[in-house]
Order: structure tokens, then C-alpha cells, then sequence
């Protein structure tokens, strides 16, 4: 196979980022736009060249080796199993459901079907400047690292949150808020850098009405290694200043990761760091792309396997535990 023909699966908000990601990928065309809603199919077929329908079914008729499932969360199973069914590689979004069952269901499904890529979508698994910081830190930049910190913060965007009805809002269909949401892209890099989380122990807090699950979190995360990293995540209700996206401390100095991409590594050369790299968060999708492309045309591993996503939500549904009962809980 030379090229890869890709069905997008749910037209809505993240599929105009995957759109914009594919435009330029080389191999990977999108053909079948599919969706319930006419007039998201017709607007992404407008924008990748795909022909818009409203089923799985259609797609393979029009086409397709490969679907990329982008539906709310709890929606995940059903249409990765037709996806399954019907033959086709996966590429599904995160978080793989909104529970360790349906996870896991989802996997046994995929399992059954040893000659087809199944990947979990997480964009951050590619974020250039959390790889950067990785390959300085594995290559002893900062010496061992004593600790770490994380924060993210958004606002209620019409884009993802179009109206108070949104399926975002709805803990039944989300799986809960923030944590096993947005939260996921800034989780990854700290398991990508500090490696599995055992423990955590958090506070939540509802500070915006409409959202059922959690919109504020504050938690520490007690990697396998002893380190202790602070994870912080807030669905902002008005304004908030810019704080690093990430600050990795070690024995020797530090990585700071600006909110505007910035990479700076404090070796104790400038006392005002030195800028080690510059990256841009939505070229992650690409690197999405480029590895499944890679994966299903050359047959190369993925970036990381599908399973390693369960560390996302296994550490998501603990910070929610252990908001009730005040305690460390554990993630796996
Ligand atoms: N990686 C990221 O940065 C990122 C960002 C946002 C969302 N996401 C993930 O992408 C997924 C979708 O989120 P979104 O914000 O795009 O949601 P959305 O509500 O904007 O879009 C979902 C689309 O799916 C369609 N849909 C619903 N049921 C369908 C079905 N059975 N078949 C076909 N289409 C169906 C809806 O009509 C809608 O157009 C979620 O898993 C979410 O967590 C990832």
C-alpha cells in the first residue's frame, strides 16, 4: 500500500485540528468525512477534500484503510468496535473510554485484529518542546531529577464547548472533567519524562456550574521513582496570567517550558537560562499523523503503545478518588 486512505469519524471540533495536521502529510489522504450531523460531515469534507456521509458503512464504500474515531468519550467503544468490525485500522482519541472496563474491552476488541494498527490519539506523546526536554534530560542536562510540575489552564471555548448542553459538561458522557480530559496532555509528558505514576493525591473543585465533573484540579503525582511532581489543571472562569506549561528540577539544574512553547534549560551558565528550543504545540498533531501514516504503510511501531494510555485515565479516576477520600490513592 503507497498511500493511506483515512475516514475521519465524528466532524466536530478536534477533526478541523486533525485537518489542518494532514493537509501537508504526504501520504495520508482523508476520503470519507462521517458524521451524524450533515453539516459537520459536509464542512470537514469541505475542508480535507474527503466526501462527506453519515456511517461507517458509507465510508468503506467510498473507500477508506484506516478510521480516525474523534466522538465524545462515551461513545468510544461502540464505534471502535464497528471500526474493528468492519476491518480497518484505528486511530482513536483519547482517553480510550471513561472506564479501566471499557478501556479494556476496547483493547481485547482490538487484540482480535493483530494485523491492524490500533492507536490511541495523544497528541502530547509528540509535542516538540516535551521532546526536547526529554532528549536533555535523558542525556543528564539537569543530572537526576528531584521534581516536577505541571499546569494547564483553558477557558470555556465555543469551539469545545459550544452550548451548557455539551456532552463536555456531562460527567455520563465525558467520564468526569478535566482530569480525564484536557488533562491527559499534561500528564503524558510527565510519564514520558518520570516514568509510571504509583500514587496521587488531589483536590477538585467545581468552579464552573455548568460542568458536572471537576473544572479545577490540584494534585501531586508520586512517581515509581520516589519523585514527587505537582499536576494542575483549571478551567478558568475569567483571566489568568501564563505560567510554564512545565518545570522539570534536578540535581544539576532545570527545564522550564513556556505556555508560548519556549524551552529553557538553567545549567547555572546564565542566570537567565539559556533558550534550548522553540516548538509549537499544534505541530503535535502532526507527529499523530506521521506515525500512524508510518505504522500502517511501513509496518514501524507506534510512538507508544495504545495500552500506555491507561495510565491517563487510571491516573485521572485516582485524582478523583482521592478528592473524596482525602487520602493517596493509588493509580494502578
Ligand atoms: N487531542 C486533543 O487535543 C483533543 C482536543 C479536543 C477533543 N479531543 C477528543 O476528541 C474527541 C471528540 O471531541 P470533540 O471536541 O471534537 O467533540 P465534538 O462534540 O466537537 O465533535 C464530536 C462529533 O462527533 C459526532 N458524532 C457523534 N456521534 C457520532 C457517531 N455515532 N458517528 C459519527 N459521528 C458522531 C458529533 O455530531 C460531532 O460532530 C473526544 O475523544 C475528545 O476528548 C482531543
Amino acid at each position: 500500500m503507497q498511500e493511506l486512505r483515512l475516514g475521519l469519524v465524528g466532524c466536530g471540533a478536534i477533526a478541523q485540528w486533525h485537518a489542518r495536521a494532514l493537509k501537508d502529510l504526504g501520504r495520508t489522504r482523508v476520503t470519507a468525512c462521517v458524521d451524524v450531523l450533515a453539516e459537520n460531515a459536509d464542512h470537514l469534507a469541505l475542508l480535507t477534500g474527503g466526501e462527506a456521509c453519515s456511517t461507517i458503512d458509507e465510508a468503506m464504500s467510498i473507500g477508506v484503510d484506516a478510521l480516525a474515531i474523534l466522538v465524545p468519550h462515551h461513545l468510544h467503544q461502540e464505534v471502535v468496535s464497528r471500526a474493528l468490525d468492519v476491518g480497518v485500522h484505528v486511530a482513536l482519541e483519547k482517553p480510550m473510554a471513561p472506564s479501566i472496563e471499557a478501556c479494556e474491552q476496547i483493547l481485547a476488541e482490538a487484540a482480535k485484529h493483530p494485523d491492524k494498527v490500533f492507536m490511541l490519539t495523544e497528541n502530547a506523546q509528540y509535542w516538540p518542546e516535551v521532546l526536547i526536554a526529554q532528549e536533555l534530560i535523558s542525556g543528564g542536562a539537569i543530572g537526576d531529577i528531584l521534581t516536577a510540575r505541571s499546569w494547564h489552564n483553558f477557558g470555556i471555548t465555543p469551539e469545545f464547548y459550544p452550548s451548557p448542553e455539551s456532552w463536555r459538561f456531562q460527567t455520563a458522557q465525558a467520564g468526569g472533567g478535566v482530569a480525564i480530559d484536557t488533562g491527559s496532555h499534561w500528564m503524558r509528558p510527565l510519564r514520558m519524562i518520570l516514568g509510571e505514576i504509583d500514587q496521587v493525591v488531589a483536590v477538585t473543585g467545581r468552579i464552573q456550574e455548568k460542568m458536572q465533573g471537576e473544572s479545577l484540579v490540584r494534585a501531586l503525582c508520586k512517581f515509581d521513582s520516589g519523585v514527587v511532581a505537582s499536576f494542575d489543571v483549571m478551567l478558568a472562569t475569567g483571566a489568568v496570567a501564563l505560567q510554564p506549561h512545565f518545570q522539570f528540577t534536578g540535581t544539576k539544574g532545570e527545564i522550564v517550558i513556556s505556555a508560548l512553547g519556549e524551552v529553557r534549560l538553567f545549567d547555572g551558565t546564565n542566570w537567565q537560562g539559556t533558550v534550548v528550543g522553540n516548538g509549537n504545540y499544534m505541530d503535535s498533531y502532526i507527529g499523530v499523523w506521521k506515525d500512524f501514516e508510518a505504522a500502517v504503510l511501513d509496518g514501524t511501531p507506534l510512538a507508544a503503545d495504545a495500552r500506555y494510555s491507561l495510565g491517563e485515565v487510571r491516573a485521572a479516576l485516582a485524582i478523583n478518588r482521592s478528592n473524596e477520600s482525602k487520602q493517596w490513592e493509588k493509580v494502578w
